[in-house]
């Protein structure tokens, strides 16, 4: 698919989790053959969407500070005799698509998240109509059916195979903005695997709000758990290193275990939520497992993998959450070795269960809280990056670092690693002399000359395509 064409320019601001990114991505695909071809600039676009994400009341607030400058630019294409539609697609759009219209009604497109292979008709409907256009339903075996072929030249590429939950969370939005658990067939999964491969992606990051529950139907007409898709992943030519997110600690089975154990290129990095440290809170949150539960979890994946990396969520100040609960939670993190972890102050979220429970914790308790986990977190992330000062790991080269004469990758372990290298070693996977490590990154040299490894992997066959380890 052509990325140029008429010329028209496209702005998609994403925010929120990869399933997001993703989105993102197959609405820019979806447009390319209307002669869309995407921009940074949001100034002067033909189109901007907002691809919006409604976890926390945070993430909603950013929607209506860019409705703003975003309607700045839409007010000089118009004074320059031009057109910017307007779009808000996400999380946002499908729990509060109305308020949105009401508050910014100079949007055209409001869409939520299962709609997006209808882009083209809504576009068409609001030029026709002058905006307008409300879409919020749920059809998302369509949804995936109806999505173009991913674009090439990614080399590390997500695709998602299971959307939607029915968990229910008492915190969480997502079983009111995505929908029901729904897996994608096993086909349409191996086949754009296929094409992402094909693109150059090396790495193929598999996507669900609750991956290993995963149970798509396969071509045997059995019902697939996450653990075979992995495995029927990692025999596509071309894919060299499968990674999944986001799991449920619930839903680690032996068939995960035994894809940690026998598929080589399943990394050996785990993101299993573990949300808090205390049983009490743990059941109020409607989370159904305790924490020796989670423990056994974690101890089940490393039994078959053991150099595994672990790396977990965790909210703090759910509403009725003591110190003694909070300090649970401080216990698990600095026992189980997490060598990631996110934390977040709880935000009640409108229509869930938490929001309206009594003993909601006031907000300098939950910042103390949090500021606590961080540091115990930051902690954790450099004593297990510190274990790989001087040491070689394979890193996927993916994007250009944050300094001049430098990329970016990722070691197995999910590590960022920074090294410095030339823009035309992109996506090949090198090895890295780590040289020092903090709490959320490495930085390294490549570990031989890449001259001399070049010939090597020359030499090594086809096979290696171009590849140093
Ligand atoms: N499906 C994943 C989580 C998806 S949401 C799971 O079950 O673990 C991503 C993270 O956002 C969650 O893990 C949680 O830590 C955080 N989160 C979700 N709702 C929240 C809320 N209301 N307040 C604060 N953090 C929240
Ligand atoms: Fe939200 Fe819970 Fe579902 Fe995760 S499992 S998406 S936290 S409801
Ligand atoms: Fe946010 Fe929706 Fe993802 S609420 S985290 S964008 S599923």
């Amino acid at each position: 698919v052509h990325r140029r064409g008429l010329g028209k320019k496209l702005y998609i601001k994403t925010y929120g989790c990869q399933m997001n990114a993703y989105d993102s991505a197959r609405m820019a695909d979806i447009l390319a053959p209307l002669g869309f071809s995407q921009t940074d600039d949001p100034a002067g676009a033909d189109l901007a969407i907002v691809n919006t994400c409604h976890i926390r009341e945070k993430a909603t607030d950013k929607l209506f500070a860019d409705l703003g400058r975003l309607r700045g630019h839409q007010a000089a294409k118009a004074a320059a005799g031009g057109r910017m539609l307007l779009a808000v697609a996400g999380c946002v759009a499908q729990a509060e698509g109305a308020e949105v219209r009401r508050r910014a009604p100079f949007v055209d497109v409001v869409m939520g998240p299962q709609a997006y292979h209808r882009l083209p008709e809504f576009l068409a409907r609001a030029v026709r109509d002058g905006g307008g256009v409300l879409e919020t339903d749920f059809a998302v075996d369509e949804k995936f059916d109806a999505l173009p072929a991913p674009a090439a030249g990614q080399f590390s590429a997500n695709l998602t195979v299971q959307e939607g939950c029915d968990k229910f969370c008492t915190f969480c939005v997502v079983p009111y903005t995505r929908g029901a658990e729904y897996s994608r067939p096993v086909a349409g999964v191996l086949a754009e695997a296929g094409r992402l491969a094909q693109g150059g992606a090396s790495e193929i990051v598999v996507l669900g709000q609750n991956v290993n529950a995963y149970h798509g139907a396969g071509p045997d007409g059995e019902s697939w758990s996450l653990g075979r898709l992995l495995g029927a992943l990692a025999a596509i030519d071309g894919v060299r290193r499968l990674r999944y997110m986001t799991s449920h600690p619930l839903e680690v089975d032996d068939d995960l275990a035994r894809a940690h154990r026998d598929v080589a290129e399943l990394m050996p990095f785990v993101h299993l939520p573990a949300q808090s440290g205390s049983d009490r809170i743990l059941a109020a949150m409607n989370r159904r497992y305790g924490v020796a539960q989670y423990r056994r979890a974690v101890d089940r994946l490393r039994a078959a993998r053991p150099d595994l990396a672990v790396s977990s969520d965790f909210i703090v100040g759910f509403p009725g959450e003591t110190e003694t609960d909070f300090a649970a939670t401080l216990d698990l993190a600095r026992t189980v070795g997490f060598a990631q972890a996110y934390a977040f102050k709880y935000s009640p979220r409108p229509g869930t269960p938490a929001a309206a429970m009594a003993g909601q914790v006031p907000e300098p308790v939950k910042a103390r809280r949090l500021a606590e986990l961080l540091a115990v977190v930051a902690e954790q992330q450099l004593a297990f990056n510190r274990a790989f000062e001087g040491r070689d790991v394979p890193v996927l080269l993916d994007r250009a670092g944050r300094r001049p004469g430098q990329l970016h990758g990722r070691s197995p372990h999910m590590q960022a690693v920074h090294v410095a290298a030339a823009p035309a070693m992109l996506g090949r996977t090198v090895a890295v002399r780590v040289e020092r490590a903090l709490s959320n990154s490495l930085a390294g040299r490549l570990a031989e000359p890449v001259s001399a490894r070049r010939g090597a992997a020359v030499r090594a066959s086809a096979a290696d395509s171009g590849a140093i380890l």
